[in-house]
């Protein structure tokens, strides 16, 4: 890459973490443009290059297995009707009600304390949680357990979960019918666990949740609400391990969540 098109790089990159969604010149935004300089990878706000390597989701869609579900047969009201996570969780696999199910390996519906005080969620699956079935296992989960850990929450005491189930091909950006044929399962899951504040993970889950095209920056620094619970809105930690300087934020954001867990007062 010529050092023209590495500056131009690091600086589209930089507004698309910023969280600016905007036109970037005329007709690019910010997802087209993260496209034209190869800077996609996995997580929020920046998943991966289409880069012509093998990818299994290349595959032709299976067929459904038999006896699966069939769109109908997971209506929004059988999700809101649940009684238990487990029950959710349950109901959640073999979910049929967006066209990832043809591409996922698996649902990635979520994992931790059922009785957390705190509920992280992130914008979607990546390869190594679409192969493994656990959210935030790849590299930014281990920088997110870190981070949690240096506010005083292990990982087995918080719940972690995504906006979407299922991982989008190529860890493209997650589309409007996908996100609204998954969001019951979000707000069901919050409803059940009850917890005393949500960690909102990057752009994609912060605007999501939140819903409001406000980018992360300026979401970021106060306290939020999604369904009653207070949300606290952060950088996502991939984008943390491309901009180290965002580690201030990021624990001061933190800190907050640590005050209301607690009962602290903000
Ligand atoms: N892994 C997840 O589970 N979610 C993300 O948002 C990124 C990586």
């Amino acid at each position: 890459m010529s050092e023209g098109r590495r500056l131009l790089a690091a600086h589209l990159r930089q507004r698309i973490e910023m969280g600016e969604d905007e036109a970037f010149l005329d007709a690019l935004d910010a997802g087209t443009a993260a496209e034209l300089v190869g800077e996609r990878e996995e997580s929020s706000s920046s998943r991966s290059s289409p880069k012509p390597v093998p990818d299994e989701r290349r595959a032709p869609a299976r067929p459904a297995a038999p006896g699966a579900p069939t769109k109908e047969e997971i209506p929004t009201a059988a999700i809101i009707e649940t009684s238990s996570l487990h029950q959710l969780g349950e109901l959640s696999q073999g979910c049929p009600r967006c066209s990832l199910c043809e591409s996922r390996t698996q649902v990635v519906f979520g994992e931790g304390n059922h009785r957390a005080e705190v509920v992280v969620v992130g914008e979607a699956p990546g390869a190594e949680e679409d192969r493994t079935g656990r959210p935030f296992v790849g590299r930014a989960g281990k920088l997110l357990d870190r981070l949690l850990l240096s506010v005083g929450f292990a990982r087995e005491e918080v719940y972690i979960c995504n906006v979407l189930k299922c991982r989008p091909p190529k860890n493209r950006n997650p589309r409007p019918d996908e996100i609204e044929a998954c969001n019951p399962y979000l707000v069901r899951q919050v409803e059940l666990l009850k917890p005393r504040v949500v960690l909102a993970c990057g752009t994609f889950a912060a605007q999501t949740l939140l819903d409001t095209a406000t980018s992360i920056g300026r979401l970021r620094g106060s306290v939020h609400e999604y369904h009653g619970v207070p949300l606290v809105p952060t950088y996502h930690p991939a984008a943390l391990l491309r901009n180290p300087a965002w580690g201030r934020p990021v624990w001061e954001d933190l800190q907050r969540l640590r005050r209301i867990a607690k009962g602290e007062s903000d």
